[in-house]
């Protein structure tokens, strides 16, 4: 049996280089944190900056969590599930990391902090959603999941997506000015969330090439208007003129081109993986997040 602290160990305490590999990749935003040590030190607000990046890398995490159900399928690779809890527990870190560093940034003032989080809509939002991934976090042991059941487990474990609505709008809530990268990154979860849906209405996890292609394309429409509307209501412009600029790729390539491609490189891969499978385990149905 592995050591419980030995994370790069498979359950059967074999050395896993899924595992290690997934270990680096949370342990990157911290190595590009000290390697930035010197101009984040330097800046204007260099907590101000840390917390930026805790939460940014908090929420990547929880995309990447809710991610590996459709990957495990699409790449059909079945044991991708075992890194599963390892990324939703990397990303509750991180966003423990972004409320102590607020907590700094007050001052380290209780009261300062608990007054700045129940007075201010982002602040609420967010504390709400901290609130919910410490919840599941603290659920993620194989204790916890015999004691709850598997079922109420499941069930308690699906608020992931509420959890990850609220992130998302309390990243464009603090947004100030350019929202395209929170827009991109919008149309990614909702890529995320409808892949779950229509995997739920078909009752099939495993959707087809040409559903895939059909969803990312409906997926890319949504995020266009999602940011026509959206700019449309923040500089009081047509929506149907920030649709008209997304064509003029001289002003930059809008989100929505951005999350069709992402969602094509998905296509591709499915597509390729269905025709030449390398199945590394048999890829059994597993429970919702
Ligand atoms: C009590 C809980 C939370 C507090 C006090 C908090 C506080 C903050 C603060 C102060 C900022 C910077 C705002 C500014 O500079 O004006 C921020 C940004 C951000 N927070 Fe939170 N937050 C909380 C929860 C969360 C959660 C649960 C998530 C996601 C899982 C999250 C993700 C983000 C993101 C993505 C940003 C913007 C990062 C960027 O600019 O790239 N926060 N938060």
């Amino acid at each position: 049996m592995k050591k419980s602290w030995q994370i790069w160990r498979d359950r059967r305490g074999r050395l896993s280089p899924l595992r290690l590999a997934v270990l680096a990749l949370l342990l990157l935003p911290l190595a590009k944190a000290s390697f930035d040590a010197g101009a984040i030190a330097h800046g204007a607000r260099p907590l101000n900056d840390l917390i930026h990046r805790a939460g940014f890398w908090a929420l990547v995490f929880l995309g990447v969590t809710l991610a590996v159900t459709p990957l495990r399928r699409i790449l059909r690779i079945g044991n991708l599930i075992d890194v599963r809890r390892m990324l939703g527990v990397g990303a509750f870190c991180y966003i423990a990391a972004h409320l102590t560093l607020f907590f700094a940034d007050q001052g380290y003032s209780f009261e300062k902090t608990f007054h700045e989080i129940t007075h201010r809509w982002y602040l609420i939002i967010g504390g709400t959603a901290w609130l919910g991934l410490a919840a599941l976090a603290a659920t993620s042991t194989d204790g916890m999941v015999k004691r709850l059941g598997g079922l109420r487990w499941r069930r308690l474990h699906q608020l992931i997506y509420a959890i990850a609505l609220l992130a998302l709008i309390h990243y464009f809530q603090q947004t100030k000015a350019d929202v395209t990268v929170p827009t991109f990154v919008a149309g990614l979860f909702l890529w995320l969330f409808s892949y779950r849906l229509v995997a739920w209405w078909k009752e099939n996890s495993e959707l087809s090439t040409l559903t895939l292609l059909a969803l990312s394309v409906a997926v890319s429409v949504l995020t266009f208007i999602g940011e026509a509307i959206g700019i449309g209501i923040s500089f009081h412009v047509s929506p149907l003129r920030v649709l008209d600029a997304a064509f003029d790729f001289d002003a930059g390539i809008r989100p929505g081109w951005e999350v069709l491609g992402a969602g094509l490189v998905v296509v591709i891969i499915d597509f390729v993986r269905a025709r030449w499978p390398i199945r590394t385990q048999r890829v059994r149905p597993v429970p919702a997040e």
